[in-house]
């Protein structure tokens, strides 16, 4: 008989955008004339960089040639020059991460769910409320006990570590996914002392650190004293150079972390990790790791500045509308993603269906990121200049 893994019975049914998709497939089934604007997932609109295109075409161009073919990568950990290209995009922030300490991966959300994997089932998981859901539900599948740092309107939507609660590991997200606020050096100082007070782990999630115009705002945790040696960086190409169809990103372990196995031993991480990886993925593909080391050329960097800066200036109109309705709100200045009160005490999910309904706007309900996002709402500064500015206008219309 085969038993099912009956964790998968604690999660919610759906998926949060699972949901939401099949909210807007209905939607669009009974009124098929009327036309929507999506600010919800985050999902880019900019098409792939020029020197991003032209090194994935060679790429699979020399895939075509017997002397150029590649079948296995060696290591599975990606290609020297890609890795040694994140390293140098790391000195550019500040951290020395050496080359062989990058894993390259297929994007953020795998390797923040498949992490888990290398935890014993007996740690107390720690993740902030409102939350990126793969946190949870990938800790939910594996039967972890799991505990929440409050982010709420009172402290910026950036929770603070309690040195009376005990943890074991912790998931931080800065830029941060769905609040768009982010931490100071001195608050992930907070957060990198305690986990070394605690023998915890940070997993640290920096998928959107390309947003970060404050140069005085860290972009990396390894630019905090004493982070190697308790964190692992998770980022990702998704949204820095409109990776989501493409699929590429990178998590950063320093050689030295460790865990602990129940007796007290000490456990090297990268090795546990690569010994997982070894197993159960074969890297990511020569086309594609191409096209992620032009994303860190001058070219590509300049090119995919300039799509960031398009996707800034949109958030710009966005937060201009907010301040215009009096609608309270984070985000939006060093991250992609406006959070926002909904207006006249509305929950997440009426506020929801009133946008989807009277001038069928897309966003995300605050409550579906945890209990603290009630009442607040998240929306995406990635469409198109044209949409977004339609939709700040039919917003302002219906509030005003
Ligand atoms: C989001 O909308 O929260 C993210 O785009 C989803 C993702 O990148 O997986």
């Amino acid at each position: 008989m085969a038993l099912i893994n009956e964790n998968f019975s604690n999660l919610k049914e759906n998926y949060l955008f699972i949901d939401i998709a099949k909210k807007i497939k209905a939607y669009r089934q009974a009124n098929p004339d009327k036309e929507l604007i999506r600010m919800g997932i985050g999902d880019v609109t900019r098409p792939l960089a020029p020197a991003v295109v032209e090194a994935m075409k060679k790429g699979a161009d020399e895939m075509g040639h017997r002397e150029t073919f590649r079948g296995y990568e060696d290591s599975g950990r990606g290609y020297g020059f890609l890795r040694n290209a994140v390293s140098g995009y790391y000195k550019t922030m500040g951290a020395d991460i050496d080359p062989d300490e990058i894993l390259i991966s297929d994007g953020a959300k795998s390797d923040c769910g498949n992490i888990v994997d290398i935890f014993g089932s007996g740690n107390t998981v720690l993740i902030t409320d409102p939350a990126y859901p793969v946190y949870v539900d990938s800790n939910v599948m594996s039967g972890k006990e799991i505990i929440y740092a409050s982010s709420n309107e009172g402290n910026g939507f950036a929770a603070i570590p309690d040195e009376n609660v005990k943890s074991d590991i912790i998931y931080l997200c800065s830029p941060n996914n769905p609040t768009g606020s982010v931490y100071t050096k001195e608050q992930l100082k907070k957060w990198v002392d305690y986990a070394i007070s605690q023998k915890a782990i940070i997993i640290f999630d920096s998928a959107y650190e390309a947003f970060i115009r404050d140069k005085d705002l860290p972009r990396s945790i390894f630019t905090i004293e004493g982070a190697r040696k308790c964190a692992i960086e998770i980022s990702s190409l998704s949204k820095t150079a409109g990776f989501t169809g493409t699929r590429c990103g990178y998590t950063v372990i320093p050689k030295e972390l460790e865990a602990y196995k129940s007796n007290g031993e000490a456990v090297n991480v990268f090795k546990i990790w690569c010994r997982r990886q070894g197993s159960k993925f074969n890297g990511v593909s020569y086309p594609v790791q191409c096209a992620a080391a032009a994303v860190f050329t001058p070219e590509g960097q300049a090119q995919t500045h300039a799509d960031i800066d398009y996707y800034m200036e949109n958030a710009a109109i966005m937060t201009e509308t907010c301040d215009e309705l009096g609608i309270k709100y984070t985000g939006g200045k060093n991250s992609p993603y406006i959070w926002l009160k909904c207006p006249n005490n509305m929950e997440s999910w009426e506020f929801f269906d009133y946008l989807l309904n009277e001038i069928q706007v897309v966003g995300t309900p605050g409550e579906g990121f945890g209990p603290n996002g009630k009442g607040w709402f998240r929306l995406t500064a990635f469409g198109t200049r044209e949409n977004t500015i339609e939709a700040m206008n039919r917003l302002k219309k219906l509030l005003k």
